[in-house]
């Protein structure tokens, strides 16, 4: 049996703030209390630090097959950025291949993730294509997997997305068996349309993603699977939510006592949609879906925080190196979409959220780890520092100052989008299950530490 103790940290809950030590024994926290005597094989003084819940990222893509080619992250690789950033587990989604089954969608991220992820994941199963078989699979999924949520792409015509006759039908299996639909909510035809026409019209420039999906798309396509959701009695998260007009339509739906989880982005809360407008290809780097937004629309998605309409900041997290986001340049919409993320967006919402004061510390928990794990069935073993809980745990020191760089940072991607963004705040341990994964940018853990996790069934009481 192994144990550690933390000494003197400010540990930090979603609803708690005080001092204490924190022991640990093999994978679980023990014991909380003051000036506890307990030996321990290994101690840590967190004297002006504080203690966060590991970070959960409930938005990932590693190894993802898209666009032509493959997100540049492995569950090794990404995983272990994330361990470095405070992130210790994630949330992927096994994507199916339209005519096959959701099973095979599973397995074969279980064959990318399992023996090679280094911090803890579970997975999202996307629906594609759904028919009476992929409906028999639904109950199996849920509680042989493990897995209560599942998404559905409004966008990516001709690829990933489903029609809303299917979409409501699943929705209305979910009900019956506990899950919950998860939405990347963007009008694929409206944008098919677009991008068609800037295309003939030779508008080939990084610009033209932003233009062909402007917010209406995105606001249109959330009031509809809210619509939806509703009808149907499904409970429904909207996955990287951008603007103010989509907002709205989550707000109106309130006023009918409906509730909607919902998720935003690191990047969307810190970066805009001048980023498409620079010279050359560098656009390119912020090509994702949905595009960046408007000043205005970053605004909006505080002030949603702050009213409690937005849950959880996650990361989209689907990084691709400068050559293969050059495979779209000479046309725009064959750059593959999505951009790094994982490792620095608990230091980021730190830095610009709490010290920026936009946000408290108890709010930065519950958006970059407790309200993901509540949602998604993963609560009270991750999401929290309670007693019985999986010692999940960043020492964080809020007193050093460090600046992001492609230089210096652990995702396989040689850009980054915060390039040089000088940064308030940062993960100095990451402990892992008992386990210190990494220490002052050393990383103590390796390949296929990383446990599956597989979920209960949603709980719309938690
Ligand atoms: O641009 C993005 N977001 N790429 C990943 C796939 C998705 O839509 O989440
Ligand atoms: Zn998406
Ligand atoms: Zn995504």
């Amino acid at each position: 049996m192994s144990s550690l103790l933390i000494r003197n940290g400010n540990i930090v809950t979603a609803t708690d703030n005080y001092t204490a030590d924190v022991l640990i024994q093999d994978e679980k926290v023990v014991t909380i209390g003051q000036q506890l005597d307990n030996h321990a094989d290994q101690s840590i003084d967190a004297s002006d630090c504080y203690l966060f819940p590991g970070g959960i990222d409930a938005h990932t893509h590693m190894e993802l097959p898209f666009m032509g080619t493959y997100s540049s992250d492995t569950f090794e690789s990404g995983t272990l950025a994330g361990l470095h950033g405070g992130t210790t587990s994630i949330i992927d989604f096994a994507i199916q291949d339209q005519g096959d089954s959701l099973e095979s969608a599973i397995q074969a991220w279980h064959g990318k993730a399992d023996g090679h992820a280094v911090s803890d994941y579970a997975f999202h199963c996307a629906v594609t294509d759904f028919n009476e078989n992929t409906r028999k699979e639904i109950p199996r999924i849920i509680n042989e997997h493990g897995i209560n949520s599942f998404k559905t792409f409004m966008a990516y015509k001709g690829a990933l997305m489903i029609d809303d006759r299917q979409m409501f039908e699943l929705m209305k299996e979910l009900v019956i068996h506990g899950g919950i639909i998860t939405s990347h909510c963007e009008n694929g035809d409206m944008i098919d349309h677009q991008v068609q026409t800037f295309i003939a019209e030779g508008k080939t420039e990084p610009r033209y993603h932003v233009l062909s999906r402007p917010a209406i798309c995105e606001a249109e396509a959330s009031g509809r699977v809210i619509d939806l959701a509703w009808q149907a009695g499904c409970p429904n998260y909207i996955v990287h939510l951008t603007c103010d007009e989509a907002l709205e339509r989550v707000r109106s739906a309130t006023q009918r006592n409906q509730k909607v989880y919902v998720e935003t982005c690191i990047q969307y809360l810190l970066l805009d949609e001048s980023l498409y407008f620079q010279d050359g290809f560098e656009g390119a780097k912020v090509v994702m879906s949905p595009p960046l937004r408007t000043k205005a629309d970053q605004e909006a998605l505080w002030s949603g925080i702050e009213q409690n309409l937005i849950h959880h900041v996650a990361t989209d997290h689907c990084p691709f190196c400068m050559a293969q986001k050059e495979m779209g340049k000479d046309n725009f919409a064959q750059i593959p979409n999505g951009a790094p993320g994982i490792e620095h967006r608990m230091e980021l919402l730190y830095s610009e959220g709490v010290n920026k004061g936009r946000i408290s510390l108890n709010k930065f928990v519950d958006l970059s780890s407790t309200a993901a794990a509540k949602i998604f069935g993963l609560f009270p073993r991750k999401g929290t520092i309670a007693v019985g809980s999986d010692a999940d745990i960043v020492v964080f020191d809020p007193s050093v100052r460090h600046t992001i760089s492609a230089d210096t940072h652990h995702m396989n991607c040689d850009y980054s989008a915060y390039e040089g963004w000088e940064v308030q705040g940062k993960t100095r341990t990451c402990i892992l299950r008992g386990a210190v994964a990494v220490d002052q940018g050393q990383s103590l853990i390796g390949r296929g530490f990383g446990q599956y996790l597989p979920r209960k069934p949603f709980d719309p009481h938690l």
